[in-house]
């Protein structure tokens, strides 16, 4: 008999949670068409690199991961196996054609907005592979398409998506249509699109079923989010929330990405109502000059965002805060830079993501021409993540004493130990047993150690 065996599938994911959704999403794509996922690229029959264009360096990481890819597929060949290879993600959308030019060796480019259309895709690279390698060419798709691309990609499920099984990603938002001058996701990713609320609230109860307790909503622009309802009336992300509170077994909800303009009352409001919305805001504000936030067209000034902060916390007085900070924007004088390090130490962040300005092709940033040194860059940078991990330690700090509830995860690093998040995000470590695994337990916390918190199973009190 004829035994085939099923193929081997490796995903190599870069950049954002996004791709994390979506590199599980292609890989559930692909399963009924005989892939199984491999950890071991070696073994691998088929591999995609879901790639990140949002900075020189992350889409750099692509063509060099190509290099050593082109080898392993040479080495498979003289063997007699062979290797397919697809680029997907925001370079292969970026890039296009020109990926199939500079790596030929590469058969099939497509963007995010194609994924649906991978196993069709697939069939064709497939049928190439019949022709000489010299002569094959790779398929390219990077259209944006008219057809709902989620409606006709498998939902998440437990098994593949998350690992543990506890937490998951869930996409109800994709594109932007912000245009801050420095991002490439509007052209990457094309215009905000969301989700239809039943097909939200559908994934988000199958994810609860199948044991989940924590679901991060993902969208470059998660709270402009505007899915439909069944009446054909846009929902917002505030509404959307009090709608998956009543998800039974569903404990915690998170989203991310956010941009200070789309921070309704309806969500400030949910904040203020519903504890299972976990109390950690990712809202990036990018820089604290009014005059680089214009620059960015970023359409709101650093008074504006202070205010929006300050009306979170009334709402929800243990609000962390988390953001993104660009250094070294073309024109940013010391006084630019001062005012950053201001709207830091204002808000207060419990941690905060941090970059050199990256000049991306086809963006308005690219056409400035006051660009800062290398140098300057590096320094600020280090000046201002100074400060940041200064507040992260001592936000950490600050919850020694207190009693958290952890959604426990998994098994310590050390034997004996247990660990998980608190609602601010933050990793903590327990001695405890492994039963404790999948429940939120409340913790006290007695410690801090390097990026995360010590804690102790609270014990029961007697009555
Ligand atoms: N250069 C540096 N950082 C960038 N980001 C986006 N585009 C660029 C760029 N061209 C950062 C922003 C954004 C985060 C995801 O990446 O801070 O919020
Ligand atoms: Fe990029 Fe700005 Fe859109 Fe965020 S809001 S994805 S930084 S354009």
């Amino acid at each position: 008999m004829n035994q085939i065996a099923p193929k081997k599938l490796f995903i190599k994911t870069y950049g954002c949670q996004m791709n994390v959704y979506d590199s599980d999403r292609m890989a559930d794509a692909l399963a009924p068409h005989g892939y199984a996922p491999t950890q071991d690229m070696a073994e691998a029959d088929l591999v995609l690199l879901n790639t990140c264009h949002i900075r020189e360096k992350a889409s750099e990481k692509v063509f060099s991961e190509l290099g050593r890819l082109k080898e392993l597929q040479n080495e498979k060949r003289a063997s007699g196996g062979d290797l397919m290879i697809g680029v997907a993600g925001c370079v292969a959308q970026a890039e296009g054609e020109e990926i199939a030019r500079r790596a030929p060796m590469v058969d099939m480019v497509f963007g995010p907005q194609a994924y649906h259309r991978l196993p069709d895709m697939l069939a064709k690279a497939e049928g190439n592979r019949h022709m000489h390698p010299a002569l094959r060419r790779a398929v390219v798709d990077t259209d944006f398409p008219e057809e709902d691309k989620f409606a006709n990609l498998p939902a998440a499920k437990k098994d593949v998506t998350i690992g543990r099984g506890l937490t998951a990603f869930l996409t109800v938002q994709e594109g932007c249509d912000k245009f801050c001058s420095f991002c490439v996701v509007p052209y990457t990713r094309g215009a905000e699109v969301s989700r239809p609320v039943a097909q939200v609230v559908e994934e988000a109860r199958r994810l609860a079923d199948a044991g989940v307790k924590e679901i991060t909503l993902l969208g470059q622009n998660v709270n402009a989010y505007h899915g439909e309802d069944a009446s054909g009336r846009a929902v917002g992300l505030g509404e959307l929330a009090y709608l998956l509170a009543e998800i039974p077994g569903l404990e915690r909800l998170r989203y991310t990405t956010s941009h200070p303009r789309d921070m309704d009352d309806a969500l400030i409001a949910a904040h203020r109502d519903l504890d299972f919305l976990m109390p950690y805001l990712h809202l990036p504000v990018q820089s604290g000059s009014d005059r680089i936030l214009k620059a960015m067209n970023r359409k709101h000034t650093a008074a504006e965002y202070m205010r929006l902060i300050e009306r979170i916390k009334d709402a929800r007085p243990d609000m962390a805060f988390s953001g993104d900070f660009i250094v070294g924007f073309p024109g940013e004088t010391d006084a630019d830079f001062e005012d950053t390090l201001k709207i830091i130490r204002d808000v207060g962040y419990s941690s905060a993501y941090s970059f050199k300005y990256s000049t991306r092709p086809g963006t308005p940033g690219a056409n400035l021409t006051e660009q800062i040194d290398e140098a300057v860059k590096v320094e600020r940078l280090a000046r201002l993540q100074e400060l940041v991990n200064k507040q992260t330690t001592d936000f950490h700090a600050s919850c020694v004493g207190r009693t958290l509830p952890v959604l426990i995860e998994r098994v310590g690093r050390m034997p004996g130990q247990v660990g998980g998040r608190s609602p601010y995000l933050q990793a903590v470590h327990l001695e405890g047993s492994t039963d404790l695994i999948g429940a939120i337990h409340e913790v006290d916390i007695i410690g801090t150690s390097t990026n995360s918190l010590v804690g102790r199973l609270r014990q029961a009190v007697a009555a």
